[in-house]
């Protein structure tokens, strides 16, 4: 797998950001090949272009189907040469087109602690739940949504006057430390998946 990252976005872009900070400082050893959103409005497009890397729009809007977009998003990511695709806060479900053109090449950053609370507002989700403990999961991307083989999990704790967007503020600071050292991980290679299981050599995973 090369070190080359290709970033998808639609928005924001604050785990793009903590994946260039870490690679800034020298914490993660990668290049951001490319920042590919399929919204040209995305904030994150503006904070790429400032940082100077190569950014790209390709709208869904312009496709006939789910596998004709996601085939010119694997050609686009081909063309910078991506050898570990990073979804961060990508509001699109993939298709299979897209899923095997990776495999075990692409990794999402999700709001709770998988696999409770797939799919959207997982913040709100866990706060209905009455859980005392959320955070946030780094995962291998697979045809089920939300549902690959697990690479690192975070936990923060929840409050009983939490609302929706204090924790899910208290969750996006877990998610900025942990995905850059789970993009890490994976790159360091030595690991295996077994089943659902992502297995790393020394049992690393769990960051508190
Ligand atoms: C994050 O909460 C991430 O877990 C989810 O989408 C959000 C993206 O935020 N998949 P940002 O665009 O990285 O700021």
């Amino acid at each position: 797998m090369t070190r080359r990252l290709g970033v998808l976005i639609s928005g924001r872009g604050s785990n793009l950001q903590a994946i260039l900070a870490a690679i800034n400082g020298g914490a993660l050893d990668a290049t951001v090949a490319v920042v590919i959103s399929n919204k040209a409005e995305a904030a994150g497009l503006t904070f790429a272009r400032r940082a100077g890397v190569p950014t790209e729009v390709l709208d869904h809007r312009g496709f006939r189907s789910r596998a004709e977009y996601d085939t010119a998003l694997v050609k686009r990511l081909r063309e910078y040469d991506v050898g570990l695709v990073c979804l961060a806060g990508f509001m699109r479900f993939l298709s299979p087109v897209f899923v095997n053109a990776f495999p075990h090449a692409i990794l999402n950053v999700h709001p709770s602690l998988l696999p409770a609370f797939p799919g959207v507002d997982a913040q709100t989700q866990a706060l209905a739940h009455g859980v005392k403990v959320a955070g946030c999961t780094v995962h291998f991307v697979t045809e089920e949504l939300d549902a690959g083989p697990i690479v690192m999990q975070a936990t923060v704790p929840v409050r009983p006057d939490d609302t929706s967007e204090t924790l899910a503020a208290r969750i996006l600071a877990e998610e900025h430390r942990l995905y850059p050292a789970a993009i890490a991980l994976v790159l360091s290679g030595g690991w295996r998946i077994e089943g659902r299981r992502f297995l790393a050599p020394d049992g690393a995973g769990v960051q508190r």
